[in-house]
């Protein structure tokens, strides 16, 4: 019993501190509880907040945070797709270069659907997309067969991991 209580203040004096720290976002909050994917709080505010501009802390709750994420993939992936296309357009046997460069053009326009529909709240089918979107990397890896793929490749890699998360942690129980 006295050890029960015991317990129960610490818990509050604890719940005191972080509260008067006010430092806790909807970034935060999402981003702490992404363990079951294997994404640390670290790696999940530093793929969201990576971009300076990116209004990653402003977000005012987990949907804003899940419309972010989804959003970022979208433009990441488009950058990506841009990169491969530059390198498959000078390389000089460019075809494993091609078929990567299709992968991303798929990825970038059903990620911008994905992203839609997220901002709208919908998160079904936005989720199994990015879900999809995170074996591209690899793929790509594969299909050029020893071409160098750019490095936003690996850079789409931890961030479809990380929005993924975001949205599979959200709408869990749709
Ligand atoms: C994509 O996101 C990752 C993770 O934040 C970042 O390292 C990379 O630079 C981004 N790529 C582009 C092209 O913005």
């Amino acid at each position: 019993m006295a050890a029960t209580s015991l317990m129960v203040s610490l818990l509050f004096a604890a719940a005191a501190v972080c509260g008067a720290g006010g430092a806790s976002t909807a970034l935060d909050e999402v981003c702490g509880v992404l363990g079951g994917y294997y994404v640390t709080p670290e790696a999940c505010a530093s793929a969201l907040c990576h971009d300076p501009a990116s209004p990653c802390r402003a977000a005012r709750d987990k949907a804003a945070v899940a419309a972010l994420a989804a959003r970022l993939a979208a433009a990441n992936a488009t950058a990506a797709r841009d990169s491969v296309a530059a390198a498959a357009a000078s390389a000089a046997e460019p075809a494993g270069l091609r078929a990567c460069l299709q992968l991303y053009t798929g990825a970038a326009a059903a990620l911008e659907w994905a992203a839609g529909s997220a901002a709208a709240g919908r998160y079904p089918g936005a989720r199994e997309v990015l879900q999809a979107a995170q074996y591209v990397p690899a793929g790509c890896d594969g299909v050029a067969a020893g071409a160098a793929v750019p490095a936003e490749n690996g850079g789409f890699d931890a961030m479809a991991t990380v929005a993924h998360a975001v949205l599979a942690s959200l709408s869990k129980g749709y």
